[in-house]
């Protein structure tokens, strides 16, 4: 790969603006091409980009063309910032971006975003991993027209009873209610969904599996929703004394505390 030449790809968060890193937005402000995907990338994030910066929108452009334009800039010696919703890491379709740029003999830094996952929980104050009730989170999808492995079915991976964060499934609702209920969910597992999350017009809703697809269609949700779904989303669980972390124990001796006797 000759000299550095790379292109910057940043996670710009959930929407909120200010959920950048300030690495992100440092890179942001520096570039001279900035490449996002508009409708899921708050415009008033991009109007952060230096004056002079050339913004181009993804969203009408298909990969060879995207890729294209971003080699071109980059050879003629700018500064690229390519700019994905969330954290480029999960469902962010970077890999075929990647590969095409590396067969141009150009490289990529991937600076890391908060997920909508993360978002989600922030808007609920839930904390995803419960001491004694799931310690595990499994990002996923509902299968619909892409599909999804073999072994990573929703009603396998529901087995475990785990906190679950479902992303690109609003629509595909009826099914994930009933794989839930083919691994042994009860109709009453908590279930919260936040659409848009962290925008202005962020929608929160606290649910059940036996209710979500009643609720999801009251409320029009089809698109642009995280679904968070096991008893870690139970709204009463800070009333559960059994599931304190054993962290702040005052029993509990760890490397910088020493507990005490009682
Ligand atoms: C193509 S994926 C991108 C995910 C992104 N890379 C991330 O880390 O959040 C789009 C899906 O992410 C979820 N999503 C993205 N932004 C969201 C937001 N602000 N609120 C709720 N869900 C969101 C939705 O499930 C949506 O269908």
């Amino acid at each position: 790969m000759s000299g550095n030449r790379k292109v910057y790809l940043i996670g710009a968060g959930p929407g909120d603006p200010d959920l950048i890193t300030v690495k992100g937005l440092r890179l942001l402000q520096e570039a001279d091409v900035v490449m996002y995907t508009d409708s899921l990338v708050s415009e008033a994030l991009i109007a952060k980009a230096k004056p002079e910066a050339e913004v181009i929108k993804s969203a009408g452009l298909e990969l060879n063309e995207m890729v294209g334009i971003m080699a071109d800039r980059v050879r003629a010696g700018k500064m690229v910032a390519r700019v994905h919703t969330g954290d480029p890491s999960v469902f962010g379709a970077i890999m075929e971006q990647v590969a095409l740029l590396k067969k141009e003999e150009i490289g990529v830094e991937v600076v890391p975003g908060v997920s909508s996952v993360f978002a989600a929980a922030a808007a609920l104050g839930a904390e995803l991993t419960i001491p004694e009730l799931t310690q595990t989170l499994i990002l996923t999808r509902a299968e619909g027209r892409t599909p999804v492995p073999e072994l990573e079915k929703l009603r396998d991976l529901a087995a475990h009873h785990t906190t679950i964060a479902l992303f690109l499934s609003a629509t595909l609702i009826r099914k994930v209610v009933a794989e839930l209920r083919e691994a042994g969910w009860r109709d009453d597992t908590p279930v919260a969904v936040v659409q848009r999350a962290t925008w202005p017009d962020q929608l929160v809703i606290r649910t059940t599996v036996g209710e979500l697809e009643a609720q999801m269609r009251e409320h029009g949700i089809r698109s642009h929703a995280m679904i968070l779904a096991g008893w870690a989303l139970d709204p009463d669980i800070h009333g559960k004394e059994q599931y304190r972390s054993k962290l702040y124990d005052k029993t509990f001796t760890h490397r910088f505390r020493r507990g005490v006797k009682e």
